[in-house]
């Protein structure tokens, strides 16, 4: 298990050293892990002049997976766009082919209350956003800034989806809703756009290859709406790349922290890079209060995805639900009656469940 670790920046080398402690945890139980340090984002910028720097790619080119901290930070925001840390993020995903964001939306009982929604609306809630992730307006061309020809300045992006990439995203979302709920709610805006209604008839088109997944379809604005409402009416949402991005930050908050939610970006081998949810926190960074559970949840999610290691997924899984009953909450999660642990401590702490 050949596994690229990419701390990058801010919180992010300190909550893959918890990640890090749970896999070294696991070699030592005889699992053949072996890791790779790479720099990725403003820490590839630092070290090597580049976000996403060549020997990164080539490292996460010859891994089986990849597991990354998060990137950005204040001393990189005013760097020309293509030396800012994001586009390390993107050119990654674009470069290994990761078209398929799992972004699982969980509430764990012990958490019910740390949710900003009431608790009966989120008690048991466990929907799976799939996020189209390489194609959208957040990589078509053309784009930019450009003068018109009564000169004003207008700025420009490009939406598209093609037949092919709508396709192989579906596959991956009617396959994962077929594991669990089955139902797949495909979200767009078809009343609206021309490739949310391309989108729309692909999606209806694929299935019917999946009679046995019950399928919807949502405008986004209702999505958004609904996710607040009554969330517990969704098992997996399957969407383009930015209202994707705008929803899984939306479910997030109904679990109570981005702090807790881990992602998998596939390619069609199911190799992929594993990240948490949330970003790189500046604000918090080097003082040992971030959380490290999103990381090592995007552990477990390596083991499920990539290594076909259902059993280890769920130990670990199973590691911080035990942590989480024994009271032991990073500043985020916190609530009265319960028992606040750093950073570090928190690692330990679902190392000993382990
Ligand atoms: C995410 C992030 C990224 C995105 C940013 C950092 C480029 O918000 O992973 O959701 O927009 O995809
Ligand atoms: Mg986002």
């Amino acid at each position: 298990m050949k596994i690229a670790v990419l701390p990058g920046d801010g919180i992010g080398p300190e909550i893959i050293a918890q990640a890090v402690k749970v896999m070294n945890a696991l070699r030592s139980d005889g699992f053949p892990i072996e890791l790779e340090y790479g720099h990725l984002g403003g820490a590839g910028y630092d070290a090597a002049g580049d976000p996403f720097p060549a020997a990164t790619e080539q490292l996460s080119k010859e891994s089986d997976a990849v597991l990354l901290g998060a990137v950005g930070g204040y001393q990189y925001d005013n760097l020309p766009r293509p030396m800012r840390p994001e586009q390390g993020l993107l050119r990654i995903r674009k470069g290994l082919g990761l078209f398929a964001n799992l972004r699982p939306a969980m509430v764990y009982p012990e958490l019910v209350n740390a949710s900003s929604l009431k608790p009966e609306l989120v008690a048991g809630l466990n929907i799976m956003i799939l996020r189209e992730l390489t194609g959208d307006i957040y990589f078509g061309q053309p784009r930019g800034i450009r003068t018109l020809e009564n000169g004003e300045r207008q700025g420009f992006d490009t939406m598209h989806y093609s037949e092919s990439e709508i396709r192989r995203v579906a596959h991956v979302g009617f396959k994962a809703a077929l594991k669990r709920g089955k139902k797949l709610c495909s979200v767009d805006k078809a009343n609206v756009l021309d490739t949310s209604m391309f989108w729309r008839e692909i999606v209806s088109d694929v299935a019917k290859e999946y009679p046995q997944v019950e399928l919807s379809h949502m405008y986004v604005d209702n999505a958004a709406m609904q996710l607040v409402r009554a969330p517990k009416q969704f098992d997996v949402i399957l969407t383009g790349n930015i209202f994707g991005d705008i929803l899984s930050d939306e479910a997030s908050m109904l679990t109570g922290s981005i702090g807790m939610l881990p992602s998998a970006s596939l390619d069609s081998n199911n190799k992929g890079l594993y990240e948490p949810c949330h970003g790189s926190a500046p604000d918090i960074a080097g003082k040992d209060i971030a959380n490290p559970l999103a990381t090592i949840l995007s552990v477990a999610m390596m083991m499920r995805y990539t290594f076909e290691r259902e059993d280890v997924a769920q130990r670990i899984e199973t590691a911080v639900r035990k942590t989480l009953q024994n009271g032991l909450r990073t500043g985020d999660i916190y609530e009265a009656g319960t028992q606040k642990v750093g950073c570090a401590a928190m690692g330990d702490a679902v190392v000993a469940s382990l």
